[in-house]
């Protein structure tokens, strides 16, 4: 038993690194990850920042998806994670101004993002999945 919760815990650990690493090789040449609105400003002004940054992108995302379970279903933390990550992982390789959520300064600042689409499946589920927990709790501030 102890053995199989290691293995569990071990592959989930792998996981969260795989997430991060297909982060930082695809997506922060235009995008930070953690930043605070301190060393933010500057780049911003100085016009050296190409996307809005994850913490960013995640609170807004989240903040913007409410899910209102129907009948007994309770789990409406599990299907927001879920739809959340499901957002992400379509925007990446279909991403449009019609459903952007972020701030509306983006709009006028930069282009719509190009899509991805050298990742596979399970890259973009991995990777999807990261920025919704690593940025659980995180704002840009
Ligand atoms: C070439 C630059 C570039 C790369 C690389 C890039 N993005 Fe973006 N991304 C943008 C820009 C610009 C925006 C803001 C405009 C938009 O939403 O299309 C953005 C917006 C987003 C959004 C916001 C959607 C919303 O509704 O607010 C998500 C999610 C996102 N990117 C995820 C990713 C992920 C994950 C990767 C890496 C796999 C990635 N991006 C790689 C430029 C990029």
């Amino acid at each position: 038993m102890k053995k199989i919760l290691l293995l569990i815990l071990v592959a989930s650990a792998l996981f969260a690194v795989e997430g991060k690493i297909i982060f930082e090789k695809n997506c922060t040449a235009c995008h930070l990850g953690m930043v605070s609105m301190a060393e933010f400003k500057p780049l911003f002004k100085a016009g050296k920042i190409k996307a809005p940054p994850m913490v960013e992108i995640a609170a807004k995302i989240k903040a913007s998806i409410n899910i209102n379970p129907i009948g007994d279903n309770d789990n409406a933390e599990d299907i927001h994670r879920f739809t959340v990550i499901a957002f992400i992982k379509n925007y990446v390789t279909h991403p449009s101004w019609d459903y952007y959520m972020c701030d509306s300064v983006a709009i006028n600042r930069f282009k719509v993002m190009p899509a991805q689409t050298h990742l596979s499946d399970e890259e973009l589920q991995a990777v999807s999945e990261w920025i919704y927990d690593y940025f659980e709790g995180k704002e840009l501030k």
